[in-house]
């Protein structure tokens, strides 16, 4: 669980997107796109759930935004110092297939996300067509990674400070007005999402999302992640945490991922170095 490599890969105002490789021989082995870890930063730290963006022999990549009290403790981190707890990997693999034209829409620190899913669809033999949204250009990762995987590639910028103005569901919907698509995949902000499973719902494309639920064990025993599903309950960890848009409960989602943000801005009195 030693960190081999670290690298900024942005900071907006202090707020740094980081790169992380850890070592680890096992993870390595069966991890697939679409798979998350759990990590402890330190013994007195909460667990969190992160995606696995890449993985070698015995290495697995990790890239996180400090959000928070447990990423900011992980970005303090270096090369040389070691997690205190890993497990992995977690929740179903993407179901990756020959679907023939697929769009991918990512939004913030779910651009990294978007990497592996990007990457395993183009190796199946899909038309891989990326779509990215940052706020503003200074947060945009991975540019030349996801073209490099991509066979069309698009970014937005809220702010327009980069490239085209406005939001990824702009082009969403320019491009399932021109052609058809076979699958349209979002990772990102939940309000985008949303809007990306509504656009492409206009268009009747099958539409995959991955959640970011809050998450405590990650193996289906606390119930923290529950989702609902065409009316029924699941557990993101476990039986996400991809789902079928077009069946979610949006506003359950949204309300129970607030659940704890008053708790989230005060000071941890836990002792954390
Ligand atoms: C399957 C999955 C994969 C994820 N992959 C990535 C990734 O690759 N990169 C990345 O930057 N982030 C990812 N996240 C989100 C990441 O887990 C949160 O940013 C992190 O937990 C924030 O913790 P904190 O203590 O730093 O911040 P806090 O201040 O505690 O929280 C900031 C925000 O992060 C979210 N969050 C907090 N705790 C959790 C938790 N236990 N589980 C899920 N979300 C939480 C909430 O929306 C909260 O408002 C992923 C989440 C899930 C569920
Ligand atoms: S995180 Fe506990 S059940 Fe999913």
């Amino acid at each position: 669980m030693k960190i081999l490599e670290k690298q900024i890969l942005s900071d907006d105002r202090g707020t740094r997107v980081i790169r992380m490789k850890i070592f680890s021989k096992d993870i390595p082995l069966k991890a697939k796109a679409g798979q998350f870890i759990v990590l402890m930063a330190n013994e007195y730290g909460e667990r969190i759930p992160l995606t696995i963006v890449d993985k070698g022999e015995q290495d697995i990549t990790i890239i996180f935004q400090e959000a928070g009290l447990t990423t900011k403790l992980l970005g303090k981190l270096n090369v040389g110092d070691s997690l205190y707890a890993l497990v992995g990997p977690l929740g179903h693999p993407t179901e990756i297939e020959n679907y023939g034209k697929v769009i991918l829409v990512a939004g913030g620190v779910g651009i990294a996300e978007i990497y592996p899913v990007a990457k395993s669809m183009r190796e199946a033999g899909n038309r891989v067509v990326i779509v990215l949204g940052a706020r503003t250009k200074g947060l945009l990762i991975l540019e030349n990674e996801l073209k490099n995987v991509s066979d069309e590639f698009y970014i937005t910028t809220d702010d327009g400070s980069y490239v085209r103005k406005g939001f990824t569901t702009d082009i969403l919907a320019e491009l399932l007005k021109k052609d058809k698509y076979d699958l349209v995949y979002a990772v990102g902000p939940i309000p985008m999402m949303q809007k990306v499973a509504q656009v492409a719902q206009d268009f009747k494309v099958k539409t995959v999302v991955s959640l970011n639920a809050l998450m405590v064990d990650g193996t289906g025993m606390c119930g923290c992640c529950r989702v609902s599903v065409a009316g029924q309950t699941k557990f993101s960890c476990v039986d996400g945490p991809e789902f079928d848009a077009a069946q979610l409960n949006w506003e359950e989602l949204a309300k129970r991922n607030k659940i704890y943000s008053e708790q989230e801005k005060h000071i941890c009195r836990l002792n954390i170095k």
